[in-house]
């Protein structure tokens, strides 16, 4: 975003052919998944790229925008990888390989959930399959009128595994999350806002623009509060209240401590 800086190093030539771009800057750092031409389909060193990322962000990071270059944020995994007769996919023979291999991959998602950073997804177009759960797995989406979701993997014989399925059902609840994934359909902007897959559309040009003020908005607030919080709303779903508002009551203490102690 702006006059960032695009990283130096070698990591940029591996990211480059991951088709991702990561620019850093201040306290901000902007992932692109950059294949325009091919829709930003995602291949297998995308999804490790973005666990690299993750891995390396220095510490100064506080906001994570992940966005897409062109018409689409993500047309989900590319299907180019299948047309090759299946070649570096596990195929599930050996069950415990698979297992590693699949999570490995998901490294490239969870990371978007950490404490330190807040993630903000901003999606225009197309998000389908990989792509969609991308977005799902940042904290906070903001997304143009033309944005179109799409959880295709049940019709192409597969399960979402991308660690989407988790936040889709919190998000949308399950009858939902099991209408639209078993029928592939796709979600349009107006009604992605209004079952809560998205905080805030905004027309396609005003994309960018929303989505600088939202990271300014976040950066204002109080660094060590807005970890706090963060992992405090995080846990409140599986807590009970009496273990909520004891996590309350332990953040509460941290907090008071860092402002007041001596
Ligand atoms: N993998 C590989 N190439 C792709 C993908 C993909 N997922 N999506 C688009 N492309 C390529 C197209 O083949 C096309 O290439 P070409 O210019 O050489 O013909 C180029 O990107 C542009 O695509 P268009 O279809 O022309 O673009 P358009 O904007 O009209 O449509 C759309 C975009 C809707 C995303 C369409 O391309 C599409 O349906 N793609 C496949 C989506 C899909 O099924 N993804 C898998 C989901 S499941 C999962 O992610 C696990």
């Amino acid at each position: 975003m702006g006059d960032a800086t695009t990283t130096t190093g070698p990591a940029e030539a591996e990211l480059a052919e991951a088709g991702l771009r990561l620019e850093l800057d201040g306290a901000v750092a902007t992932v692109t998944l950059n294949r325009p031409e091919r829709r930003n389909a995602m291949t297998f060193a995308t999804w490790r790229g973005l666990a690299a990322i993750g891995r390396s962000l220095p510490a100064g990071v506080r906001v994570v925008v992940l966005r897409g270059e062109g018409p689409s944020f993500s047309a989900g995994i590319d299907l180019g990888m299948f047309s090759g007769g299946g070649e570096g996919f596990a195929d599930g023979a050996d069950a415990e390989a698979t297992d590693r291999f699949i999570a490995e991959l998901q490294e490239g998602y969870t990371w978007l959930r950490r404490p330190d950073i807040v993630t903000v997804a901003a999606v225009q177009g197309h998000a389908i399959g990989a792509g969609f759960q991308l977005a799902l797995a940042c904290d906070i989406r903001v997304i143009a009128d033309d944005t179109g979701f799409c959880m295709k993997e049940p019709a192409l014989g597969l399960v979402p595994d991308l660690t989407g399925t988790k936040p889709l059902v919190e998000v949308v609840g399950i009858g939902r999350a099991l209408e639209l994934c078993l029928t592939a359909r796709t979600v349009r902007a107006d009604e992605a806002a209004r079952i809560g897959l998205a905080e805030t559309v905004v027309p396609r040009d005003a994309l960018d623009g929303a989505v600088r003020d939202l990271v300014e908005a976040l950066l204002a607030v109080n660094p060590g509060a807005t970890v706090a919080t963060k992992r405090l709303l995080w846990q409140a779903a599986e807590n009970t209240l009496d273990e909520q508002s004891a996590a309350e009551r332990r953040e509460q203490i941290g907090r008071l401590r860092e402002m007041f102690g001596k």
